[in-house]
């Protein structure tokens, strides 16, 4: 895929991630759970070699920013018997790289590999007070499906989490 030009001059790469992607990955996944704002545990419990697996399984995009990565995407299909036909997003763009387009380009990538997948529905959780990625997830087509009220408690800080689907 050509690189893609973001909001800011600045090009990113976005490509299938590569099991030799693990280790930076689970280094940037934990970079944006340690904000602790946007998902549900303040570490991604998940070893390089587990998540190696994962990316071999599933469908998993990255971007590379000046030779480092900046973001990902993935869809895990769903392991049911019935269930087959799904698959749930999760995502995440390191802090310096917001706000700039990457994530909707991981995530238009992403969908195009599940529709390649011929997944028919891709589920995802936000909270609710997270409203970029709300906005970015409706300005692609996703749909508010759902509202778990104060599933998330962080000490005394409550949050909601919306749930949200997409249908191909
Ligand atoms: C959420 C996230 C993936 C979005 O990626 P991004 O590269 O920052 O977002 P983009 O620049 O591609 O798009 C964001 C869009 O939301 C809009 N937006 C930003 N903040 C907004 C707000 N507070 N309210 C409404 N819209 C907002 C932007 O204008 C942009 O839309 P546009 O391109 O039409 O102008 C990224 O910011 C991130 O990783 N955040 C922290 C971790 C996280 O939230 N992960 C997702 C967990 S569900």
């Amino acid at each position: 895929m050509p690189p893609v030009r973001l909001k800011d001059g600045q090009f990113a790469h976005i490509r299938r991630a590569a099991a030799s992607d693990a280790v930076g990955l689970v280094a940037l996944m934990n970079r944006c759970y340690q904000e602790r704002l946007y998902y549900h545990t303040s570490t991604y419990d998940t070893t390089p070699e587990q998540l190696a697996s994962l990316i071999e399984r599933d469908l998993h995009v990255v971007a590379d920013v000046d030779g480092a990565l900046a973001g990902w995407a993935e869809i895990s299909p769903g392991r049911a018997e019935f269930m087959r036909h799904t698959g749930n997003l999760g995502m995440g763009i390191d802090r310096s790289y917001r706000d700039a387009g990457l994530g909707r380009h991981l995530l238009l990538a992403v969908l195009d590999l599940a529709r390649e997948a011929s997944l028919e529905r891709v589920t995802l959780y936000a909270n609710a007070s997270n409203a970029r990625a709300l906005a970015l997830y409706e300005k692609v087509g996703f749909v508010q499906e759902g509202r778990l009220r104060r599933e998330i408690k962080d000490s005394e800080r409550y949050d909601d989490v919306v749930i949200m689907g997409l249908l191909f």
